[in-house]
């Protein structure tokens, strides 16, 4: 890993330039030392605990499954409670008695929470085809928003998004907590530094083996509960899980995609659903560089992994860590078919050992932390929302992936490459 200590040791411009990258200059490379470091200085400042503990008043439109996860995790900040909630189905309501153990005012229309000038901040947690129009209210209301990914079901929604939030001058921060976590932040950092060379190709797998289908108690509720399943409200994994993977593509790649393709088909599932169950995508960078993504429903051989390729070596992120791992010194070399001056030296005719990948457990980064990203990414919104800091995972952050989910869906149904 280069460090700025290094690099002010005299670590060359020329030397960092031949250890990395064939095409980064070396003024550009410490740029990049710089801007990384500048970054994970600001990163760490937001993540740290907590040393304010005001009050600290929230709402929450969408109380469901990740709405109460966001709940408890805002809890563990010193000074945060959350007193209203809007949602339209009311066992929301008797669930969040057990998550909160104050009183929580019920709404069943969000405009009714939003007019309240007692809330620090509002989180937006309903389906994805609502998040235009709820995190819009809720930004143009004057409201400081904590809002799930994806930013927006559409184009015009994440763009209208962008500006409200620069209009209203109010901290606006994107559900994309992997941004959020120590040891994913550890390791991009030192791939920015140059330490497997130069990434050309991520690759991205969310694969489990469940139907992705909530229990439904009586049949007028399956489209709000199993929202994910119809075109209404759902631009299905690629949103769903792809967005994570697609945000911290951007971040390795510091740029959002120039296009976008993508396959999906309802390989397995025919119970009625809209969205596919087996998607694969890929999105086009500068440069040629690209990010491949698959996810599949019935088998979770791969999990959710992603895998940084570079000229030098090679990133594994999952979940709950990370490792290196650094391309062999050998070099594969063609085979001599025959014997003398006479041999045949093709293409086909590589040795099978030095075509064999590389195992073994790599080096993992070696950052301790048992806390859920999320924890993380909470306590950095009202760390932003108590002091102005604009956030990690902003609005532009939200847009990149947005808008590469948005098009990728796009292409998905088209069958054609998009631009972005
Ligand atoms: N960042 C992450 O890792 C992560 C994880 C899971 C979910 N999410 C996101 O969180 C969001 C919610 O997902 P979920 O799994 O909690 O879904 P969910 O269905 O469990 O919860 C959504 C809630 O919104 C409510 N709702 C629907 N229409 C509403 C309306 N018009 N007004 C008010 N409330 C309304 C529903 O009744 C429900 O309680 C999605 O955007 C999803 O992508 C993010």
């Amino acid at each position: 890993m280069i460090t700025r200590r290094m690099f002010n040791q005299g670590l060359t411009a020329a030397a960092l330039y031949s250890s990395t990258s064939a095409t980064m200059t070396g003024s550009a490379l410490g740029a990049e030392v710089q801007a990384s470091e500048r970054a994970e200085a600001e990163a760490a400042k937001q993540i740290a605990p907590a040393k304010a503990s005001t009050p600290f008043r929230m709402g929450i439109i969408g109380a469901g499954s990740r709405g109460q996860e966001l709940i408890r995790s805002f809890l563990r900040v010193p000074g945060v409670s959350v007193v209203a909630a809007a949602d339209v189905y009311p066992l929301r309501f008797q669930q969040l008695s057990r998550v909160c153990t104050n009183d929580v005012a019920h709404y069943d229309d969000y405009r009714k929470l939003l007019e309240r000038k007692d809330l620090d901040a509002v989180i937006v947690a309903t389906p994805l085809g609502l998040h235009g129009e709820h995190v819009l209210a809720a930004l143009k209301s004057g409201h400081n928003v904590y809002g799930e990914k994806v930013m927006a079901y559409t184009v015009e929604q994440a763009q209208a998004i962008v500006s409200a939030a620069g209009e209203q001058k109010v901290i606006y921060q994107v559900g994309h907590q992997y941004r959020y976590s120590p040891w994913i932040r550890a390791a991009v950092a030192r791939v920015q530094q140059g330490e497997i060379g130069e990434v050309t190709h991520i690759a991205g797998y969310w694969h489990r083996n469940n139907d992705w289908r909530r229990p439904v108690p009586e049949s007028s509720l399956e489209r709000l509960i199993n929202w994910r399943l119809y075109h209404q409200w759902s631009l299905g994994l690629i949103a769903e899980l792809g967005s994570h993977h697609i945000d911290i593509a951007n971040w390795v790649f510091g740029a959002n995609p120039e296009a976008a393709m993508a396959s999906g088909s309802i390989c397995r599932y025919h119970d009625g659903r809209e969205t596919d169950d087996n998607v694969q995508m890929v999105l086009s960078y500068s440069g040629g560089r690209r990010f491949i993504f698959s996810s599949v429903t019935d088998n979770a051989k791969m999990g959710d992994q992603l895998w940084l390729y570079g000229s030098k070596g090679s990133l594994n992120l999952t979940l709950e860590d990370a490792s290196f791992f650094y391309e062999p010194k050998k070099i594969t070399r063609a085979v001599p078919v025959g014997n003398g001056k006479d041999a045949l030296v093709t293409s086909a005719s590589y040795a099978p050992s030095s075509e064999m990948p590389y195992r073994g457990a790599g080096k993992p980064v070696d950052v301790m932390t048992a806390e859920d990203p999320t924890t993380a990414a909470t306590r950095a919104f009202v760390y932003c929302v108590r002091t102005g800091t604009k956030p990690i995972s902003d609005a532009r952050v939200g847009l990149g992936s947005a808008m590469a989910v948005i098009r990728a869906n796009e292409s998905l149904r088209g069958r054609a490459e998009v631009k972005i």
